[in-house]
């Protein structure tokens, strides 16, 4: 069942995180949907515009509508990723989406307000809820000067503006982490004491924290030794998921650790078997792997388990009980 992501946030708010996961093709969200039912989470499909433009958009939307039916005790919501303002504004009027991200954070803080404030206003006309970003996504060495640094992390008082000013519904806080599988050079670290003080700013809000992979060292080995050349990857401490929910970070981004599992999953199958060409098998494994994957990040997030409860308080929210 697809319900608002307003209503997953609150049954998760300071408790658990969810998992929201980019999902680009039939087998990723094969993989999605049975690792979350086998670990029994709640969770969030986000989808970019890269991955709406990868086939065609109503492609992933039938694939999701098709596992929802597979899949009736599902629990999620549906999620734009890094959205522009005019990628926005079509998500809001597809109907399908549960929440917009419109990503202005490279925009002055000003600017940033305004488009912020324009998608609020189309989004909330729907019920559909918004995700802005504010701050720098990307590591800070600890030699950067303070003000450099203050600059690229979310300043806990612009965000209690922001928040104020914009109505957006969650905010994408930058604490240190990136996208990719190339976090954390040198001294740089994921910055708690950040989330801490945005929340004492912001009691009650919910966060979103960006570049949560952990890209598992073993998974790079695996892929290496299958011909791959991964050098220097580096990424969160899974450990630091659930100490960053209880913060009021309601939902932890995961991407590029599903592209890994899909990397070393066909990596190892071509190495292996030089003879073979049909694509199904490596899928199925990828499929297997990938829902492995899903469970065990539920687990560290404190989502695993949650689904019964997270659907009795959205059945009560919605007015269904
Ligand atoms: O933050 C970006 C996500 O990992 C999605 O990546 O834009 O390549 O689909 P993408
Ligand atoms: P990773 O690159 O760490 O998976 O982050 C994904 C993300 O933030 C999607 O918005
Ligand atoms: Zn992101």
């Amino acid at each position: 069942m697809i319900v608002p992501t307003r209503i997953l946030f609150e049954h998760a708010y300071g408790k658990y995180a969810l998992g929201a996961y980019n999902v680009n093709n039939l087998e990723q969200a094969m993989g999605l949907f049975r690792g979350n039912m086998e670990s029994q989470a709640p969770f969030i499909i986000q989808i970019s515009k890269g991955a709406r433009s990868y086939t065609d958009k109503r492609m992933l939307e039938a694939i999701i509508r098709t596992a929802e039916q597979i899949w009736p005790d599902a629990l999620f919501a549906v999620h734009l990723d890094h959205g522009d303002e005019q990628t926005c504004y079509d998500c809001i009027e597809s109907g399908f989406y549960t929440s917009v991200m419109i990503d202005g954070s490279h925009l002055p803080f000003e600017e940033n307000i305004a488009v912020t404030k324009r998608v609020v206003e189309a989004a909330h006309a729907k019920g559909i809820s918004v995700e802005a970003e504010l701050g720098m996504l990307g590591g800070v060495e600890e030699h950067i000067s303070v003000d450099e640094k203050d600059a690229r992390l979310t300043d806990p008082a612009e965000a209690e503006e922001f928040v104020k000013r914009t109505g957006c519904d969650s905010l994408a806080v930058a604490i240190g982490t990136s996208h990719g599988a190339y976090k954390f050079s040198g001294t740089q670290r994921i910055h708690m004491e950040r989330v801490a003080e945005i929340q004492k700013r912001l009691p009650g809000f919910p966060l979103v924290m960006h570049g949560s992979s952990s890209i598992p060292q073993d998974e790079v080995e695996r892929i290496n030794a299958a011909g791959g050349c991964l050098k220097g990857t580096k990424g969160v401490d899974p450990a630091q998921y659930l100490p960053a929910a209880k913060l009021g970070v309601c939902k932890i981004n995961i991407d590029t650790d599903g592209r890994l599992v899909w990397c070393r999953v066909h990596r190892e199958f071509f190495r292996d078997h030089c003879d073979k060409f049909d694509l199904r098998e490596p899928g199925k494994i990828f499929m297997q792997e990938y829902a492995k994957f899903i469970a065990s990040r539920n687990e560290l997030l404190g989502s695993a388990g949650q689904l019964e409860s997270a659907r009795e308080y959205a059945l009560k929210a919605l007015g269904k009980k």
